[in-house]
Formats: C-alpha cells, structure tokens, sequence
C-alpha cells in the first residue's frame, strides 16, 4: 500500500515581489492511512499554513499534494468545497462552535450542510454524542458548558460525517492541563476507534507526545522527524523537550 496522502515539495508564501513571507518553504513528507501525526515548531513556523493548504482551505504556491491517489492542488473551488465536505474534519484552537445554536445544532450542521436526510441526521448525531460522553449537554449552548465539553463538541462535530482526515490546529491551545490530556485521549481514542487519520500542529510537548510521529518545522521547513515507536509516553515526551532544545 502506497502512501495515503504524499505531499511534494509544497511552498505557500505569502506577499509579492519585495516582501515575501516563506511560510512553507518545499515541504515534503507522506502520511500512511490511520497515522495520528504531529506538526510540531514554534509561533510562526508555518504549522497553519501547511495546514490550510492540506485542508485546501488555502492554495499552495507550488508542489502538489495526493489525497488517495487524487492531486488536490489540481482541484477547483467547487471541486475543493466538495471535498473538504467529503473527507476532512476541523478542530480548531478556539473551537468555532456557533454561539445561537446548541452543541447538538452545532454537530449535525455538517450534515445539514451535505444534505443528508433528518432520520439519518438524527440517529447519526445521537451515536456521537454517545461516543463522546455529552448527552446531558446536547441542548446547552456553548457558553454555558465548560471549554473542555465545548472542545469535545467540535470534536463529535469533526467526526458526525465520517472523515478521513482530521485536521486540528493547537486543539489544546485554550485549555487547560486536565482538559488538554482529556481531548489528547479521546483524540487518541478516535484514531484508534474509527482508525481515523490524524493530522495536528501543536507547540505543546505534551499534546504531540500521543502522536505516532511529530515532524518539526521550522522556518517554513521540516528539520526533524521523530516516532514514539514501541517507547512509553513519558520516554517519547523528553525526547520531543530535547528535540526542542536543538
Ligand atoms: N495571511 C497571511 N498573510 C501574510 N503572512 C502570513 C499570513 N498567514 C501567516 N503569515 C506568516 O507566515 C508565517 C507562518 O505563519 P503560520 O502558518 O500562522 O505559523 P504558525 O501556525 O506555526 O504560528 C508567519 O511569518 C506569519 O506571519
Ligand atoms: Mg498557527
């Protein structure tokens, strides 16, 4: 089996001619199907901007990137809309729940959004929010649960339409110790449940220390690659404070 998604000598930059930021400077790595994988470097390293550019959220400047086989570098908008519809789940730092709606409305609007039929909306939603342990906050509205349930509403909202790839970008980032290992674990539990691939930039050690394998960017450019390999967590988490050390 070939890689799932290849990504190929990607540059995203940003301004023109004078004053040009190089974001992503010729990124090239691959993802095997089921990997739960880390992007890993300081502010402004370029963690979110490879990432748009994986979510086809953003173009990229060059290179090309294989999804399945498919270049999605290649696609249109309407082609990258139908996409992102299709394939790929978002977790965002600061959630982007939708304040008037309730935690159930805000997981069952993909769905809306595909088109999907009520019954099927219904049944779908109500077996995520059995997965991830928040029926009793299904009619709250996010301001009246705490940040983590808030979290593990968009991650029941990243999964509602059965994505192939999850794409977090510092998920942790607004949480607090006990919340961020709480979302870490049920990352890691989805991953291993659904096998759903996992793509996550962080700036947190501890957080990418439950990733299969961190790369490290830095400038734009990859500098590091590290597995966790057979190792216990705790081993694999002072290599990543090393490895950010060089
Ligand atoms: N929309 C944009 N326009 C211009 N420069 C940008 C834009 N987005 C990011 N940058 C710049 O690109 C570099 C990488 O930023 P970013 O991808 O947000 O890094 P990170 O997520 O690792 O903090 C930074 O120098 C940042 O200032
Ligand atoms: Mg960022």
């Amino acid at each position: 089996m070939g890689a799932y998604i290849k990504v190929i000598d990607v540059e995203k930059y940003y301004g023109s001619s004078g004053s040009i930021t190089k974001a992503v400077d010729r990124v090239s790595f691959e993802i095997s199907k089921g990997e739960f994988i880390g992007i890993m470097g300081g502010s402004g390293s370029g963690k979110t901007s490879l990432l748009n550019v994986l979510a086809t959220i953003d173009t990229a400047t060059a290179g090309h990137i294989y999804f399945d086989g498919k270049d999605i570098t290649k696609m249109s908008e309407d082609e990258r809309s139908g996409f992102r519809k299709e394939n790929l789940g978002f977790i965002f730092q600061n959630f982007n729940l939708l304040d008037t709606m309730t935690l159930e409305e805000n997981i069952y609007m993909p769905l809306i959004l595909n088109g999907e039929k009520s019954n099927d909306i219904i049944k779908r939603t109500e077996e995520i929010i059995d997965i991830l342990g928040i029926q009793e906050a299904g009619d709250k509205y996010p301001y009246q649960v705490s940040g983590g349930q808030q979290q593990r509403c968009s991650c029941a909202r990243a999964l509602v339409n059965n994505p192939k790839l999850i794409l977090a970008d510092e998920p942790t980032g607004a949480l607090d110790a006990q919340n961020s290992e709480n979302l870490m674990e049920l990352l890691l539990e989805i991953n291993k449940k659904f096998k759903t691939t996992i793509l996550m930039a962080t700036h947190d050690p501890f957080s990418a220390s439950y990733c299969n394998r961190i790369l490290f960017l830095e400038k734009g450019k990859i500098s590091y690659e590290i597995y966790r390999g057979a190792r216990n967590r705790e081993g694999y988490l002072r290599e990543i404070l090393d490895a950010q050390k060089v």
